[in-house]
């Protein structure tokens, strides 16, 4: 089996919001890749050897004292280094060029000349009979003079150094963006320095890494035993699989109905993985959390009660077990990355959110994270490979909390029940209408509050819901989705006639930010 981390390229971020999309990219091209804070221990670079670097975007100006720089090691390297947007800037600074600031910020499409060879464009274009590629800017300082033995191979009406090359030591910069997809081949630009110039072949593949991570959680966890809390989302899915595969009956796995699931979810959890032959042991706690939240309304304080008794109710299960060792967590890449602070705190530090905390002392597990390497996109196809169906590898992301963040203020059962009724209909029609894989998240909360209606001849004095879809790439930011009037119609028929106790229904128009995606 070839070893396929033995191909890798190291990706400096600067801080850009799409540092990410960088690295996903280069996983795409099946190369992987490492993202390191631009002011990570230099000894790490060296160890971590990789075969090309990759400069991310930046929202800092090199005009600014004190911004940020690329370690020198990055040009000594000896290995062809890519710098995209900032990355350009500071590599041109950095080796003699210079740059200028503008209060004017060029953002969105232009046409680049094609104007000298280079391996990352020879060839293409998007305008039949001329060298000119389709590329997307957003940016504001601009390259003013390259440094020696570099080339222009790029320009725009606005931009004359839209890419420069040195030739000499496989030097490339864009002032671009080849990582979004508004760049037309962009793709193509990435695949071929990573493919041709830092002459890599492509091992990273869903079925090498499976195979790479079931020979390392064998190596592991040898004949051990290893319990996973299972909460039928994408990434402890994806880890109750690849365990399984690795180590068979060796994994139990606990799944926690704690009753803020959506309807009939614990049910349908249970009898997939039961069906895919894993060994499950349900903990219906419903009644504990509800004890557990009775009285609190306040949104931390209730994701603080509901995230204590989840630890409390899995320890009380994996106190239960015996000879188990190992604890294994669906930790995906995002997550590493986001919590690795660079030491000056420039890059841009987004908050995940950690569902199991420390357990109790008496239990002392060593960790499993057989997805610590793999981005989403990554866990969904490994998933596909190892039998999940396709429609619970694509679905929304789900709250740890659940329902308890989205029935505002204090949880009651008769509020869980009524907005598991009408969060069903609303799925069932984002389904049926193809709306479900157009939007990046959609659900329904309750508002404890009751507004008047008539029905028939009879006056109604029911509760209101509150219907929420958003689309975003990254869940930092949101649009709210332009769902056809037609089907808000029908979800609404339909939940006012088929919910008793809900009698009106609204649909939210809040971008995010200011507002954020769930309502607490
Ligand atoms: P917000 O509401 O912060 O949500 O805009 C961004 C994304 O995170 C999810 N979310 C959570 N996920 N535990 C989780 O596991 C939480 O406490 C939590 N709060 C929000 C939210 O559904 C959205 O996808």
């Amino acid at each position: 089996m070839a070893n396929i981390h033995s191909e890798k390229i190291l990706i400096l971020d600067f801080g850009s919001q799409v540092t990410q999309l960088i690295a996903r990219r280069v996983r795409e091209i099946g190369v992987y890749c490492e993202i390191y804070p631009f002011d990570a221990d230099v000894e790490r670079m060296k160890e971590f050897a990789p075969q090309g670097i990759i400069l991310s975007g930046s929202p800092e100006s090199t005009t600014e004292e004190g911004s940020p720089r690329a370690p020198e090691w990055v040009f000594n390297a000896g290995v062809p280094v890519l710098g995209i947007c900032y990355g350009l800037q500071t590599m041109s600074v950095q080796l003699g060029g210079k740059v200028e600031g503008s209060d004017k910020r060029e953002y969105g499409y232009a046409a680049m000349d094609v104007v000298a060879p280079c391996p990352l464009f020879d060839g293409l274009s998007d305008h039949e009979g001329v060298n000119k590629l389709d590329v997307w800017m957003s940016h504001g300082d601009k390259v003013t003079a390259i440094p020696e033995g570099f080339v222009t191979v790029g320009s725009t009406d606005t931009c004359p150094y839209a890419a420069v090359y040195n030739k000499e030591r496989n030097f490339f910069g864009v002032q671009f963006h080849p990582e979004v997809t508004h760049s037309k081949q962009g793709g193509e630009f990435l695949r071929r320095f990573v493919i041709d110039v830092c002459k890599l072949h492509g091992l990273w593949s869903p079925n090498a890494i499976i195979d790479d991570a079931v020979e390392r959680i064998r190596a592991q966890v040898g004949d051990s035993k290893v319990l996973l809390g299972l909460s039928g989302g994408v990434d402890s899915s994806v880890t109750a699989l690849l365990l399984h595969r690795a180590i068979g009956e060796q994994l139990v796995c606990v799944f926690v109905d704690n009753g803020l699931l959506r309807l009939n979810e614990g049910q349908q959890v249970k009898e997939m993985f039961s069906g895919l032959g894993l060994n499950i042991v349900y903990a219906d706690a419903s009644e504990r959390f509800l004890k557990a939240l009775e009285g609190i309304s306040d949104p931390e304080a209730k994701r603080k009660a509901i995230g204590h008794t989840f630890i409390d109710v899995f320890a009380d299960e994996a106190r239960k077990l015996d000879g188990v060792d190992f604890l294994a967590q669906g930790t995906i890449y995002p997550d590493v990355v986001e919590s690795a602070q660079t030491k000056s705190g420039k890059a841009h530090v987004i908050k995940s959110h950690h569902n199991v905390g420390g357990l109790p002392e008496d239990l002392k597990f060593q960790l499993v994270e057989p997805l610590r390497e793999l981005f989403k996109d990554e866990v969904r196809r490994i998933g596909v490979e190892l039998g999940l169906p396709v429609k619970m590898v694509q679905r929304h992301p789900f709250p740890g909390p659940g329902l308890g963040v989205r029935v505002l203020g204090e949880v009651k059962k008769e509020y869980l029940d009524l907005l598991r009724q009408a969060d069903a209909i609303f799925m069932e029609e984002l389904n049926n209408s193809g709306w479900y894989e157009q939007v990046s998240q959609a659900f329904t909360v309750f508002l404890p509050v009751r507004s008047v209606g008539v029905m028939g001849d009879g006056r109604r004095y029911d509760y209101v819901v509150c219907l929420r879809a958003v689309k975003t790439i990254d869940f930092m930011t949101a649009k709210w989705a332009e769902l056809p009037y037609e089907l808000l119609g029908r979800v609404s028929n339909r939940i006012i006639n088929e919910v008793n106790g809900i009698s009106r229904v609204c649909y939210d128009v809040s971008g995010k930010p200011p507002a954020t995606i769930e309502w607490e």
